[in-house]
């Protein structure tokens, strides 16, 4: 790796195919249906639809497994809130499950812990680009008939057991926001190998329209070059990704591997320069898995080394930003005071109390955990900040003796 563009060529050569086609009735839409059946091959996947951003996605999946208003769907607190806005934009109850304190992930155990009969469905994270034990949540989901979203906006390229992430749940989602290992700006995807629920997802992101389906997200002249056309079947939104979000992402797509091994070879960098530092945790990664590093994530002993008190001297040294993690979902103030915009009138939130959820291990991770920056597209910046996180290191050494 010497110097590599985040966006090249090839992503800039697909929009001007796009602007040559003039947005024409027969051009619309087909660098979208390019990038879908190029991102289903590469996650040996059958079905992919694109929408306009990865909280879309979620919402969209919640509503295509048929998450009715009042069901309960399981989630993860320490995520970034889209996981369980996306659920109370399906008009559900998020109900948060506990994550394990060294992966930082959500497990079958926790989720057991906070099942109850109007469970519907769970939405796995692969938080900071490592994929949950999905074996054991899909034994779990599958005895209690509940469906199973992953969550992977920050998960490319990333295996389990011999398989690309995305291909164990239900339904899989994915972000190309500006910070994700692929991105257009903004946009999304979801996968599935489930032609109805491919169809829903369709159907419910493209404004409920009759002639669409999940192998088919265009509408011909002759479907609607008649006066007996009726558009709307079902009530939907408009979540559809445009030409030009495709076009940037399907040539990120097709570099994928390469974006992946640039936050992987950063990893390795963060990996060895913390070797030996017995106060410093990166997240653990369970044998039989390859993480796609969005960031490189420790949880910091800060009875040792104050969390402010790292940043500002790795900032003096030179240290790049570093990222803490978000609050946690239910400590947000939207969730402690139910500030839903109206959906609070449905009632169904009366028993759910937020100001009581306790998440013991993500409360103790959330203010510990430190997030490095896997995006370096020249080895020399990501050589000089390693050198740097060995200089923050050493310097704390010496003072907590
Ligand atoms: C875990 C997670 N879920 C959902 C989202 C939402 O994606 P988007 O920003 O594309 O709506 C993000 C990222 O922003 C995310 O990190």
């Amino acid at each position: 790796m010497d110097k590599i563009d985040r966006i090249s060529i090839k992503e800039k050569r697909y929009i001007e195919e796009v602007l040559s086609g003039q947005f024409s009735s027969s051009a619309t839409y087909q660098m979208v249906t390019r990038l879908e059946q190029s991102f289903a091959k590469v996650f040996h996947s059958k079905h992919a639809v694109a929408m306009v951003n990865g909280t879309a996605t979620l919402h969209m999946a919640l509503e295509a497994a048929g998450v009715q208003p009042g069901d309960e769907v399981i989630c993860p607190p320490l995520t970034m809130s889209s996981t369980s806005i996306a659920v109370l934009q399906a008009n559900a109850v998020p109900v948060f499950a506990d994550v394990d304190r060294e992966t930082f992930l959500i497990t079958a155990d926790a989720i057991k812990k906070v099942l109850t009969e109007k469970t519907k469905a769970i939405i796995t994270v692969s938080l900071y680009g490592l994929s949950p034990q999905m074996q054991e949540i899909m034994e779990l989901a599958n005895q209690h008939g509940l469906m199973v979203i992953e969550d992977n906006a920050q998960c490319y390229g990333a295996y389990q057991d011999g398989a690309i992430v995305g291909t164990f749940g239900h339904m899989a989602s994915y972000s190309f926001q500006s910070s994700k290992h692929l991105t257009s700006g903004e946009g999304g995807m979801v996968i599935t190998e489930d032609d109805e629920l491919a169809n829903k997802l369709r159907r419910y992101s493209g404004l409920g329209y009759a002639g669409i389906s999940g192998t088919k997200g265009r509408i011909t002249k002759d479907d609607i070059q008649s006066p007996e056309y009726e558009r709307h079947v079902i009530l939907g939104w408009n979540y559809r990704m445009s030409d030009l979000c495709a076009a940037v992402a399907l040539g990120q797509l097709e570099r994928m591997e390469e974006l992946v091994q640039i936050r992987r070879r950063a990893a390795e960098y963060w990996q060895e320069a913390i070797d030996g530092c017995t106060w410093l945790h990166p997240q653990l990664v369970k044998e039989g898995n390859r993480h796609s590093y969005w960031t490189y994530a420790v949880a910091l002993e800060i009875e040792k080394v104050g969390w402010h008190e790292f940043r500002e001297k790795w900032k003096s040294l030179g240290g790049d930003g570093i990222y803490a993690a978000w609050k946690l979902s239910y400590q947000e103030p939207m969730f402690r005071e139910k500030a839903f915009l109206n959906r609070e009138k449905l009632g169904i939130y009366d028993t759910y109390n937020y100001h009581q959820t306790v998440c013991p291990n993500a409360e103790f991770l959330q203010p510990r955990l430190l997030q490095f920056k896997t995006n370096y597209y020249r080895e020399e910046e990501i050589k000089r900040q390693a050198e740097v996180l060995k200089q923050t290191i050493a310097y704390f050494n010496k003072t907590i003796r």
